[in-house]
């Protein structure tokens, strides 16, 4: 990694599953008897998929997002495109998501992963009000709808429920505040849930990336901002995850930046914390408008 001025600088994508106990991952995918995920069409869904593919996974993997995933060209790969933030999108898309896997994949634990989702970047008095709402409803609402549509089935057969948090998920964000209260949101149902579930069969895991090197910066609109701390590559924040999946984790913040930054953010007072985070972030918003 290296760090030039104010420029967020990813780390190479050099470590690929293969060196992080792939027979391991592989032996609790294949325990698996679909893979469900949101947002496989870009970044770290199309990382986590591509990642399983290679790993040689032998089970059905279903996709919900707006675009097709590029790579699913074969059959056993089932994409359902929909617009998550559109309750009724969804509730459509489930349907036939559920009425697949009571056909194609009949028994077998399912493994869920709720990943899509979007920032807004700027002050909340800037952005648009259907922007904010739609990113409620994409990623807070989806993910609870979604989950609690697939967890009979899960609850019948067993399963695992992975969601896509944030390390903003740990602090009041400024100029990202909606986006960060809605990873708080992620972060906090889904350790809840977890506990709900013990016993069940059912477990759950909260993945907490930092930045990491997607097009969600710029569908976020920080256009094209320089950040001042260094990211992941999606394939690692994948590799990351999937060792977790593995290892039976209830949580991962990935990369030993951000585990040290969500570390040393508990030592400081919420408020203190907040102007911190809102200056760092501000830095950012002055940046972009240079
Ligand atoms: N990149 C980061 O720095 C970072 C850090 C922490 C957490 N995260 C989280 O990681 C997750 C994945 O983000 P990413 O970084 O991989 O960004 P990305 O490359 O922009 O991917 C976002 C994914 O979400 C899907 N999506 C967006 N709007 C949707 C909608 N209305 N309905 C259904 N699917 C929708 C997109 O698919 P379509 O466009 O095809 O619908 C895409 O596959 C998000 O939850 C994000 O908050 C990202």
């Amino acid at each position: 990694m290296v760090v030039v001025g104010a420029q967020i600088v990813f780390d190479h994508p050099d470590k690929v599953m293969g060196t992080k106990k792939p027979t391991q991952v592989l032996r609790f995918l294949n325990e698996m008897s679909a893979i469900v995920i949101t947002g496989a069409s870009s970044g770290i869904g199309e990382s986590l998929i591509k990642t399983i593919v290679k790993l040689g996974y032998s089970g059905s993997i279903c996709n919900l997002s707006r675009t097709k995933p590029a790579f699913f060209l074969q059959k056993k790969y089932q994409h359902f495109a929909c617009d998550l933030s559109d309750a009724d999108a969804l509730a459509q898309a489930a349907d036939l998501l559920m009425k697949y896997l009571n056909t194609a994949v009949r028994d077998g634990p399912i493994l869920l992963i709720n990943n899509s989702g979007f920032g807004a970047y700027g002050p909340f008095q800037d952005l648009e009000r259907a922007r904010q709402t739609q990113l409620i409803d994409l990623n807070i609402r989806a993910m609870v709808d979604l989950t609690h549509r697939l967890l009979p089935c899960l609850l019948e057969r067993g399963g695992v429920i992975a969601n896509v948090a944030s390390i903003a998920g740990f602090q009041p964000c400024p100029i990202l505040a909606t986006y960060g209260a809605s990873k708080s949101f992620v972060l906090d149902w889904t350790l809840a849930l977890g506990e709900d579930l013990r016993g069940t069969g059912v477990r759950t895991l909260a993945v907490c990336p930092g930045p990491t090197s997607t097009d969600f910066f710029r569908n976020a609109g920080f256009g094209d901002a320089r950040l001042d701390v260094p990211g992941q590559s999606a394939d690692d924040v994948a590799s990351e995850t999937l060792l977790a999946l593995a290892n039976g984790k209830r949580l991962i913040v990935t990369g030993w930046r951000n585990r040290w930054l969500v570390r040393l953010s508990r030592f400081l007072p919420l408020l203190l914390l907040t102007r911190i985070s809102g200056s760092v972030l501000r830095r950012l918003r002055n940046s972009v408008a240079e």
